[in-house]
């Protein structure tokens, strides 16, 4: 990225970051009244661009804001503003709608209200996981609505933050009835004895699109491969767990409440699991 000032999307319009403004009546910022995405860019082409496009809809529809963009002009705007930003190596897109600002604070909303576009690229520096990471298990306190990409985001940064007083952690994996959902900001994979098993997509997980691919993947190359019910005993007892997520990539817990999870080194697994994500990235990179 250069040194000169980011210049981001807002409403139409291609802005250096400083100049984009938005109204206090917004509702993303008066109610979190709205949905985002995070989308890699490897090699100035933007990764799964079809998986966050599904997911975005979804979201959108879920809290009923009409898309303002077709697949065809969010392709043309993620392209003009990677141009406008040009980076030596990956970089991420930050794409968030809002269902607008209206003429006062009230929960109820009209259905003309104009929604508010945002969309920022980062960059993106790829992560070593030699050492792993730690974890912390908590209780997930957030929503039932869990699949929705909202930016309302404030039970997720508490348990993020919590994790890092607690011991330096980087994530917390979250319990609902004794079974494990996801990370505050993750998917959740575990391996035991071979078998790598991932909660099954419903309402109460974000449907990761770095989880979609990784099990695409380990089907594509014969491991098994599982999605299904993970309790938060066999967490404890796994051999190895792995979080993933578009910007982390696929992340190797070799510490979870303090306590050792198989050897304390990223596992054999998440080694094979790696080759092939970093494979399939490589090849998309050309
Ligand atoms: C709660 C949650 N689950 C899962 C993920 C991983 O999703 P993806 O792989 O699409 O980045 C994220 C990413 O931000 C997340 O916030």
């Amino acid at each position: 990225m250069s040194t000169a000032s980011p210049i981001v999307y807002l409403n139409g319009q291609y802005l250096p970051v400083q100049d984009a403004q938005v109204s206090v009546l917004d509702r993303g910022f008066l109610f979190g009244d709205g949905v985002y995405e995070v989308i890699p860019v490897y090699g100035n082409k933007v990764f799964r661009f079809a998986g966050h496009m599904d997911r975005l809809c979804n979201s959108l529809s879920a809290i009923d804001i009409k898309n303002p963009c077709t697949d065809t002009e969010w392709e043309v705007l993620f392209h003009e503003l990677i141009k406008r930003n040009p980076a030596d190596g990956d970089q991420s897109l930050y794409l968030q709608i809002t269902r607008g600002a209206g003429s006062s604070r009230d929960h109820l909303y009209s259905d003309n209200l104009q929604p508010t576009v945002f969309v920022m690229c980062r960059p993106v520096t790829a992560k070593k996981y030699d050492q792993g990471i730690t974890a912390i298990t908590h209780e997930d306190i957030r929503w039932k609505y869990c699949h929705i990409k909202a930016i309302t985001l404030l039970p997720n940064i508490m348990l993020r933050q919590l994790a890092l007083k607690t011991d330096g952690s980087s994530e917390a994996i979250l319990i609902r009835d004794g079974l494990v959902t996801e990370g505050a900001a993750s998917n959740v994979f575990v391996v035991k004895a071979n078998r790598i098993s991932t909660p099954p997509k419903d309402r109460t997980i974000l449907p990761g699109v770095t989880r979609d691919l990784l099990v695409e993947l380990l089907h594509q190359a014969g491991l098994n491969c599982v999605e299904t019910e993970i309790t938060e005993q066999q967490l404890h007892d796994a051999d190895e767990i792995w979080i993933t997520g578009s910007l982390a990539g696929i992340a190797p817990v070799v510490k979870l409440d303090g306590r050792r999870i198989g050897n304390g080194q990223p596992g054999v697994q998440w080694k094979v699991a790696v080759q092939l994500f970093n494979a399939y990235k490589q090849s998309y990179k050309g």
